[in-house]
């Protein structure tokens, strides 16, 4: 059970979402959170509001938006009033502790109320939705799964918003906005603007791929060369935007975002240890970690390596070594066996890659501290990794004071993951690397239409406009509706 209110939910979501965006059923999916207004009922003010959270897989956000409620000349602009982060961690580690999820709720669902003005608390749509790290909870345990899901329906609904559901959405609908929002902020659709009464006959744009890495999945969606088919039904994605239809692959790979691709990589290593010390290339010199090895074995991403040790510990010693790093990583993506012509790994579909794309998320926020979002070759982000994972901890320590070690000790892995992921698992090349832009804050400006803040640009789509949030997780269907 995915749904808490979900079917009145989407319903009311796809009539709008479909006659707007001309989606064809397969993409209704897409349509998932509301923060709409409905055209039949007067409105006591000029401006609604909508909270939507975002709850990941390490931590949870609440985005507040606001729109005006009259429609002027059938346009509307949503804008992100305010983001608040969570404090804590992911919904899903809330399983032994549910009780708690009132409390983690409850200064962010604070600040809504006093964001939102008081008279319009009830017609303000709250919606949740969880991704990979609740995915992976519920291939564990539905029931533990459903718990949460409910003490957070349950909670959200004390409030005197209008809350309208909590649920898990899938990888394909994560892959699937991605793209959507990375063409519109590039201004890849044939949009027409009409917002100043011009249709532009603009000829068609190459759309941008979508890569997106979190903590728990990672996604890529783009459309194949037109030569090619996409071979399995289910990475295949068809929709009608501005009159135009495109067929769409994409693919979430659950295990492989980054924090749970590092606790396969540490449970496959520790198998060939005998005396519960890890020496690991992945961590830099005289770094130290202790772990519990029922922690590593508590994700079913570890399942395939789990053994019996005889240690219930741990301790990893950092080695500092990118090479070997990235030697174990690869391990990790099983390319023996492909059933289609062509594949990732693990024996998943994937097309030749084509054209540009775009890398959020962790793909960024990594790629932004090692300093190689700019330009950077795939040679020299290598290069930059070898250094970078050979400088000794203390010597990291002091150069990047105020980043919390947890994080900090991880770039190493991270970078060397996301280099392996994209070249070893995605199949780029350091000819295609060229054509990943990592993108952030900010889209590059030879890009953007105009300047951009937060990449808050107000889009027009058809008659409506909507401001994607970045990243783009599950700000699914913020319209402002006709
Ligand atoms: C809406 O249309 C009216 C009349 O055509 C015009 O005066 C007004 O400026 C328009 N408003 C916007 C926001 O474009
Ligand atoms: C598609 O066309 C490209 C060249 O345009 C060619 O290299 C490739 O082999 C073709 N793929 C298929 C599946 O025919
Ligand atoms: C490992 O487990 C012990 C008790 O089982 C706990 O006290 C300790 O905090 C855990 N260590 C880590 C690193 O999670
Ligand atoms: C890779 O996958 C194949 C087929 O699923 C399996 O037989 C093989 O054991 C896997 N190899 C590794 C190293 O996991
Ligand atoms: C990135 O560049 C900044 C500014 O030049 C520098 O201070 C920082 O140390 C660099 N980061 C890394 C990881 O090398």
């Amino acid at each position: 059970m995915e749904d808490r209110k979900g079917s009145e939910f989407k319903k009311f979501c796809h009539k709008n979402i479909l006659a707007i965006l001309g989606f064809s059923s397969i993409m209704a999916v897409v349509a998932l959170i509301a923060v709409g207004m409905s055209q039949h009922r007067p409105l006591p003010e000029n401006v609604k509001y909508g909270i939507v959270l975002d709850a990941g897989s390490s931590h949870t956000s609440l985005y507040i938006y606001k729109w005006p409620a009259e429609k002027e000349n059938d346009t509307g602009v949503v804008h992100q009033l305010e983001e608040c982060k969570v404090k804590g961690l992911g919904i899903s580690k809330y399983a032994q502790k549910v009780d708690e999820i009132k409390t983690y709720l409850a200064a962010c669902m604070e600040r809504s109320r006093e964001v939102v003005p008081i008279s319009q608390h009830q017609e303000t749509p709250v919606y949740l939705g969880a991704t990979a790290g609740m995915r992976l909870l519920r291939d564990e345990s539905e029931t533990v799964a459903d718990k949460i899901l409910d003490m957070v329906s349950k909670t959200l609904d004390e409030y005197p918003f209008d809350f309208q559901g909590a649920r898990i959405i899938t990888g394909q609908e994560e892959g699937a906005y991605g793209w959507i929002t990375i063409n519109y902020l590039m201004g890849n659709f044939p949009q027409k603007s009409s917002w100043y009464g011009l249709v532009s006959h603009e000829e068609e744009k190459q759309t941008y791929g979508a890569l997106d890495l979190g903590g728990a999945s990672t996604q890529i969606t783009f459309v194949p060369p037109s030569n090619e088919t996409i071979e399995s039904p289910d990475n295949s994605l068809q929709f009608r935007l501005y009159g135009r239809d495109y067929n769409v692959y994409t693919h979430s790979f659950l295990c492989y975002g980054k924090d749970q691709a590092l606790l396969q990589k540490l449970a496959k290593d520790i198998e060939d240890t005998s005396n519960g010390i890890l020496k690991d290339p992945c961590f830099h010199p005289g770094y130290e970690r202790v772990v519990n090895i029922s922690d590593l074995y508590k994700t079913p991403c570890t399942k395939r390596f789990e053994k019996t040790l005889p240690f219930h510990q741990f301790q990893i010693q950092g080695v500092g070594d990118y090479q070997r790093c990235h030697e174990s990583i690869q391990e990790l993506f099983n390319t023996s066996n492909c059933p289609y012509s062509q594949c990732a790994f693990n024996g998943v579909f994937l097309p030749s890659l084509q054209g540009h794309f775009g890398a959020f998320s962790a793909f960024y926020f990594v790629m932004n501290f090692l300093n190689l979002t700019s330009g950077s070759s795939s040679e020299q982000a290598m290069k930059t990794m070898v250094n970078f994972c050979s400088r000794p901890w203390e010597e990291i320590k002091t150069s990047f004071v105020g980043v919390k070690e947890k994080y900090l000790s991880e770039y190493c892995f991270s970078g060397t993951y996301i280099l392996t992921l994209l070249l070893k698992g995605y199949n780029f090349t350091p000819s295609s690397w060229k054509n990943i832009d990592f993108m952030g804050k900010k889209l590059p400006g030879r890009l953007s239409k105009s300047s951009m803040v937060n990449i808050n640009r107000q889009l027009t789509l058809g008659i409506v406009e909507v401001v994607p949030v970045f990243p783009p997780v599950l700000n699914f269907c913020i319209l402002k509706l006709i």
